[in-house]
């Protein structure tokens, strides 16, 4: 029998979003300033990369099931009912440039849900994806998309220059961030500057940060690690030393090696109880998970496969984009970073596909599940 649910969600209402002071302009801004990212990085290399996060460390395919018997609030959208939809998941960290995994920067995790039916976002109208972003800290680095764009800023000017600077800093900034937690303080400033501990992807807890529609309702999601085998890698250190791609090493190893199981993650919902203490528009405040705990709606599985090779550089690296506006009406991305979001997405897409090698595409259900191994 279902259980119901312990919290009452508030529904949504349009006076809940609140457009930023020259919201068209930072928009504008945060366009020009990471297409000129693009530039540098494709005038120094050749290669055609995404304005920031260009570094992957695995390219996955596998499966999510929609849990069944879920309370009638959270079946919703694409998780209205207990169904398996094939998957692609692309791990990277957030730079333009593909750095020395010495400069310990956060771990993102993006998946792309493939052959969801239902009404869609305007500019999604022809595609069967919903794509969630998500970043290992529950909270955005920056208030609003214009602190954002004044980090960008500053970012742009070293974009593809001092990576030995970068690796002093992230040294440093590690230091920084070990004192500080020692006396129980979480600096997610020093994180985002390269001061993140040195440790496995696979085993971290992501969270979608900022809020999307969820049918009426309004929230976040996360994606954390429950098969024992994921488990056994959170907090785990990784030796960066000597070895450039040390992300990627740990990631492939682990697909490529055995482990008892599947690799099973859950995604969770955490929806808003309480607008005044969970709003919009400030993406750099956290929800509280006491007020409203994240509840798991569906389960990942991502088989042993090779978790990075040439065809799915091409496939999913280079022919792949993922965006949160790619999307169901009712998982509509809400606040100013989101729609901040809407704007620049396309465009880093855009200069990929036609400055990279292949099309940028969004894939058919058909063929994930013809190149997904089986779970
Ligand atoms: C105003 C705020 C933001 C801006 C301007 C921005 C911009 C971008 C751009 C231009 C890309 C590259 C897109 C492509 O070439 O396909 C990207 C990728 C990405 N962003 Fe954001 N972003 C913002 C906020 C966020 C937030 C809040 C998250 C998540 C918590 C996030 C997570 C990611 C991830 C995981 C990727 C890599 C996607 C992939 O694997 O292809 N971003 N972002």
């Amino acid at each position: 029998m279902t259980a119901p649910l312990a919290i009452r969600p508030v529904p949504y209402s349009p006076a809940y979003e609140t457009p930023e002071k020259d919201e068209a302009q930072t928009q504008a801004e945060l366009a020009e300033t990471l297409l000129s990212m693009s530039r540098t990085m494709y005038e120094h290399t050749g290669e055609a990369l995404r304005s920031v996060h260009a570094k992957s460390h695995g390219l996955l395919r596998g499966e999510l099931e929609v849990l069944d018997d879920l309370p009638a609030e959270l079946r919703q959208g694409l998780f209205a009912t207990a169904r398996r939809y094939p998957v692609v998941a692309r791990l990277s960290t957030p730079p333009a440039e593909k750095l020395d995994d010495r400069v310990s920067l956060p771990r993102a995790f993006s998946l792309k849900v493939v052959g969801v039916e239902g009404a869609r976002l305007e500019g999604s109208e022809g595609d069967t994806t919903q794509d969630f972003l998500m970043i290992n800290g529950p909270a955005f680095s920056a208030g609003s998309a214009k602190g954002f764009l004044r980090n960008l800023k500053l970012l742009e000017k070293t974009t593809d220059k001092a990576e030995g600077a970068k690796e002093v800093l992230s040294t440093v900034m590690r230091g920084a961030n070990k004192v500080l937690e020692a006396v129980g303080i979480e600096s997610a400033t020093i994180k985002t500057l390269g001061g993140h501990p040195e440790t496995h992807p696979l085993g971290e807890t992501y969270f979608t940060q900022v809020p999307l529609l969820y049918g009426p309702y309004m929230a976040k999601l996360s994606l954390a690690p429950v098969s024992p085998s994921l488990q056994l890698l959170t907090d785990a250190p990784i030796e960066t030393e000597n070895r450039p791609d040390a992300l990627r090493d740990a990631v492939t190893g682990f697909f490529g090696g055995q482990y008892a199981g599947d690799a099973e993650w859950e995604l969770r919902v955490q929806l808003c109880t309480d607008i005044e203490k969970m709003p919009l528009e400030t993406p750099d405040k956290e929800w509280s998970q006491e007020d409203s705990p994240y509840i798991p709606v569906a389960r990942l599985r991502i088989p042993r496969q090779a978790a990075w090779d040439p065809e799915r550089v091409r496939a999913i690296d280079e022919g792949m984009s993922f965006n949160p506006w790619h999307a169901l009406a009712a998982h509509r991305p809400l606040g100013s970073v989101m729609r901040a979001r809407r704007a620049v997405y396309p465009i880093s897409a855009q200069f990929r596909s036609s400055h990279g090698r292949c099309p940028v595409m969004e894939p058919r259900a058909a063929e994930v599940a013809a190149a997904t191994p089986p779970v």
